[in-house]
């Protein structure tokens, strides 16, 4: 019987995660272009790890995480998000004490979220992010905002939609909070379930909930602009001049609250829309937090970060053909003309991968037609094609399969040849 994937997974196969690994590696260079180091965290962590530092009430931690017991009976979770992880692993690796601040962070791989599996959202998906920890400067979040942004215009993005809103410090949220339960108490009764744990648990986290009526009743809620303390405030705008300066773009978004509960003072997420007008949901968030690393026995220590979903970015760049020019085929075809060819083809197949090219070749005499759809079926770019007279004059021909251009070339030369050849039009990978 057939075994389909697990709900919400999906196979990423050939080009398809040619193009994935194509995301990770211009976001990994960005992110390096500003002083990051890659931290491959664990995927597995003890449940509280979240619990404490992703916040018990956030959605994510109280009803989307795939935790179970282990065989020793622990708790143990795979990660929703990589911050919660990274932070404990600075405080397990005491890499506050050796490691020179701030400590720039950045990752990449799966996360896990039991949600409704839907256009641009998974249980299984890939974020990518980037920490920094130990500067609390307003300057680290612009930084930290314009690296996100850079990001997206090294992908290709041209029309991005920034949203910024700030949470205040921990005096401001007291304030809001108790402000947000008077005014939200008042109408519970007309609010889903969940807008009833969150009032309890955090009524900051109602104004982030999807219910169309309970969205009405949130714009009216008070806006936390009047609940900045001084010092809030003057930082929030000190970071929205440096995005101006730099001049980037950026949207007030009061109902910005993230559905996360490690955020203090500046929040933002990254929208952007495709062609087709698919909305595949917020493409990245982040902002900045204050106690995550004090909560897991580290010192007092400020952070700012933020994350994408790559799944999104790549679909997104699929419906803006951004993605067109990801290579994904061999380098060449090596095409054995008649039986007497075979054993000569696989000898120069593997002489040429050790070149530096990839190659294929055909275990079987097949007849030029095939072997030219073969070489079209694997997306290679040139053809190395050789019969009983090319072996007697320790030759080929190769053909351009693009320009259709074809020489006959040297086979003592082969190293000499294919350079000039690819150096002209580049490798496949
Ligand atoms: P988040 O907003 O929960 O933030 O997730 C970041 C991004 O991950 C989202 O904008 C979205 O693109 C993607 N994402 C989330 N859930 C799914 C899903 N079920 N399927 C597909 N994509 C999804 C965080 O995770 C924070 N850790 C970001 C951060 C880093 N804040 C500070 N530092």
């Amino acid at each position: 019987m057939e075994i389909a994937p697990v709900k919400g997974t999906h196979d990423v196969v050939g080009q398809e995660a040619a193009e994935a690994r194509y995301i990770e590696m211009v976001l990994s260079s960005v992110a390096e272009l500003y002083g990051y180091r890659e931290i491959i965290p664990p995927t597995l962590e003890y449940t509280d790890v979240f619990a404490r530092g992703t916040g018990s009430s956030s959605d994510v931690v109280r009803k989307e995480m795939y935790t179970f017991l282990d065989k020793n009976g622990r708790s143990v979770t795979l990660r929703p998000e990589f911050t919660a992880g990274v932070a404990r692993a600075v405080v397990s690796g005491k890499l506050y004490a050796t490691s020179e601040a701030p400590i720039k962070l950045y990752y990449h791989g799966p996360a896990f979220r039991y949600e409704r599996p839907q256009l641009g959202r998974y249980r299984q998906f890939s974020q990518f992010g980037v920490e920094c920890l130990g500067s609390d400067a307003a300057e680290v979040d612009a930084e930290t905002i314009l690296l996100a942004m850079q990001a997206f215009q090294m992908l290709g993005f041209k029309d991005l939609h920034l949203k910024v809103n700030t949470i205040g410090d921990a005096k401001t949220r007291e304030g809001y909070r108790a402000a947000l339960k008077a005014y939200f108490g008042a109408h519970i009764d007309e609010m889903c379930d969940d807008c009833h744990e969150r009032l309890r648990l955090n009524p900051m986290r109602i104004l982030d909930c999807k219910v169309e009526a309970d969205r009405k009743i949130a714009a009216n809620a008070p806006k936390i602009e009047g609940y900045l303390s001084a010092e809030s405030e003057k930082r929030y705008y000190r970071t929205l001049s440096l995005l101006n300066d730099f001049g980037i773009g950026y949207e007030k978004d009061e109902a910005l609250v993230r559905g996360l509960d490690y955020y203090s003072e500046i929040v933002f997420e990254i929208h952007a829309k495709g062609p087709s007008g698919a909305d595949y949901g917020a493409l990245g968030g982040g902002g900045h937090y204050d106690g995550l690393i004090e909560q897991f026995g580290g010192p007092k220590m400020a952070g700012v970060g933020f994350a994408v979903g790559l799944e999104r970015i790549q679909s997104l760049m699929k419906e803006e053909k951004l993605l067109e020019e990801v290579p994904s085929g061999i380098d060449l075809y090596v095409m054995p003309v008649g039986e007497g060819a075979l054993e000569e083809a696989f000898r120069l197949t593997e002489a040429v991968r050790l070149l530096g090219y990839s190659a294929e070749t055909p275990f079987a005499a097949l007849k030029m037609g095939s072997l030219f759809k073969k070489a079209e079926k694997r997306g290679a770019k040139f053809a190395l094609i050789l019969g009983d007279d090319e072996i007697s004059k320790g030759v080929a021909q190769l053909k351009n399969l693009k320009t259709k251009e074809q020489k006959e070339i040297k086979l003592d030369d082969l190293e000499a040849t294919l350079d000039e050849a690819f150096g002209e039009e580049g490798h496949a990978e």
